[in-house]
């Protein structure tokens, strides 16, 4: 069942403007691999961020510090092979845009020349504000991340909900106007108080996209495996499951290796 108010044959960073104006609300999921992004650009997902979370749930770290721009680059242009629609959105990963603004057009180019993606998303705000504007300069779209930014999970030390406490909750508003006026064409708000995002997003005219931030913004994202219910051990409160496929895999998987073992499999009409 669609709930689109338009249809749009490609979502481009225009349309989702175009769709905060008119409320709708844009759906966004992480994907890093041609079959996935095949069935969920399939599905009908406005926007696929090739996000960092790669480092976990593909390469199996434990924060998002240690995947590379190579590895970022792998997984874009295997996404960008699979789809029709999305609008593809890509991680500059932990390292690549920190040090100065050349560094960071430098790996922004990278990602858009060598995978072909449509834009590009850095976590920060008032302290990456230069390399956002010189990664515009050259036309390319960015996406902000604001809230909790994973990768400076060391400095914040913990997973929990940012920006409870007034002074992080005002700087994170100057953050996301900035961010505005700056030209990102939307901005990723991670685990932060309902109340708090949807003041950002009544307050900027640019899409503001929540995870773990309730529902007075203009879109949603989650981790693919973990909507999915490929991952079972981590439980946020604002994950919602849609299947449980980490059950329902392990079983199938199970019920394969009986059947190989019992010499069930291939039975006469499975060989030639
Ligand atoms: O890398 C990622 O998956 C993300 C989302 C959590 C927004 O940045």
């Amino acid at each position: 069942m669609s709930l689109a108010k338009k249809e749009y044959k490609r979502v481009t960073v225009k349309s989702l403007v175009d769709m905060k104006a008119s409320g709708e609300k844009i759906s966004m999921l992480t994907a890093y691999d041609y079959t996935m992004a095949k069935i969920v650009d399939g599905a009908g997902i406005d926007v696929i961020l090739v996000g960092d979370s790669a480092s976990n749930v593909m390469a199996g770290h434990e924060t998002t510090l240690p995947i590379t721009l190579d590895q970022m680059i792998y997984h874009a242009s295997s996404v960008i092979r699979a789809i029709d629609r999305a609008l593809i959105v890509v991680d500059l990963p932990f390292g690549s845009y920190q040090s100065d603004p050349k560094e960071a057009l430098r790996s922004a180019i990278r990602i858009m020349k060598e995978s072909g993606a449509h834009s590009v998303k850095l976590e920060g705000g008032k302290e990456i504000k230069e390399s956002i504007k010189r990664i515009l300069n050259a036309g390319i779209p960015v996406m902000g991340h604001l809230g909790l930014t994973p990768q400076s999970i060391y400095k914040f030390g913990t997973y929990t909900v940012r920006a409870k406490e007034e002074e992080e909750a005002i700087r994170l508003i100057q953050d996301a106007k900035m961010l505005e006026r700056v030209g990102c064409f939307a901005i990723v708000l991670e685990k932060i108080p309902a109340k708090l995002a949807k003041q950002v997003a009544e307050s900027v005219n640019i899409p503001i996209i929540g995870i773990g931030a309730g529902n007075g913004v203009d879109g949603q994202v989650l981790v693919l495996h973990d909507m999915l219910g490929m991952t079972h051990e981590f439980n946020p409160r604002f994950l919602r499951r849609y299947l449980n496929l980490y059950e329902d895999m392990t079983n199938a998987i199970s019920q394969y290796v009986c059947d190989v073992k019992s010499q069930d499999f291939p039975n006469d009409n499975e060989q030639y």
